[in-house]
């Protein structure tokens, strides 16, 4: 089944086209990476994705419920149920500095899905012993690693139970010997139900966990095949992109 339907997706910033008419299938429990050079529209898409930004034109479907349609109306109640089904991770992770690392877990329970406090905490608890971050409950955000408040993050995210996860740049921020950690917890979240979609240079992490890779390159998806077949493409805007990356 599809989960993810994108047709014709086009999106402008004033004139310039940033997404141009990108057309896609993803389906469930697909792991995708999403790979490409700098101002490629990659951030674009997956914020696109999760309505983060304004299509222009083109029709989104997510799990089989239209969440745009070029001006035509949608409906709002629906949309929104998805949306919430949908969980994205940032590079500089967005947690709420004022709050500890159980009541960022919690935020989402409590404030979306009206559960009750102790049983937030219960499941904010067992959330944080997934990602490894037991035992930190009670720090500050500024008080942790940024792996470890990236492992936060996913925790958070993982709260409402999303069916997709989008995630940009995950590892970006962080000091080299973090990324693995990191990286580790999203493979683990692999399980075959849960979509994902991963923008990220870890280019040895992409050819491990994706099924497919989308190769983007100015706005448009340029290929989207399986690791195997990126890796060794000879396609020459491809391969440009490799030796850069390598360096
Ligand atoms: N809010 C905005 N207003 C105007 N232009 C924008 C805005 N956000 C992004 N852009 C432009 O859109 C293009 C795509 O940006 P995007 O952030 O999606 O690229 P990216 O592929 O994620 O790049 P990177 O690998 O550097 O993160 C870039 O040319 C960027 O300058
Ligand atoms: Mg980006």
């Amino acid at each position: 089944m599809d989960i993810i339907q994108l047709e014709n997706i086009t999106k402008y910033y004033g004139d310039f086209k940033v997404l141009d008419n990108i057309s896609l299938n993803i389906k469930k429990g697909e792991i995708i990476s999403i790979i490409g050079p700098s101002g490629s529209g990659k951030s674009t898409l997956l914020r696109s994705l999760i309505q983060l930004e304004k299509i222009n034109s083109g029709k989104l479907i997510v799990e089989n419920t239209i969440i745009f349609d070029n001006n035509k109306k949608i409906d709002k109640k629906l949309k929104k149920d998805i949306l919430l089904k949908m969980g994205m991770i940032f590079q500089n992770f967005n947690l709420f500095p004022h709050k500890t690392v159980l009541e960022n877990v919690c935020e989402p329970l409590i404030l979306v899905n009206k559960t009750d406090k102790k049983e937030a905490r219960k499941t904010a608890i067992d959330l944080l012993k997934k990602v490894q971050m037991d035992g930190k409950e009670n720090n500050y955000p500024d008080e942790i690693s940024g792996g470890q408040k990236q492992r936060v993050a996913i925790a958070r995210a993982l709260a409402l139970n999303p069916d997709i996860i989008l995630f940009d740049e995950p590892t970006s921020a962080l000091d080299p010997e973090l990324v693995n950690e990191v990286l580790n917890v999203i493979k683990n979240l692999a399980d075959g139900n849960i979509t994902m979609l991963i923008v990220s240079h870890q280019m040895n992490f992409v050819k491990e966990i994706s099924d497919r890779i989308i190769f983007m390159d100015k706005g448009k998806v340029l290929t989207i095949d399986t690791p195997k077949n990126i890796f060794s493409s000879e396609n020459k805007r491809i391969n440009d992109f490799f030796s850069i990356i390598k360096k």
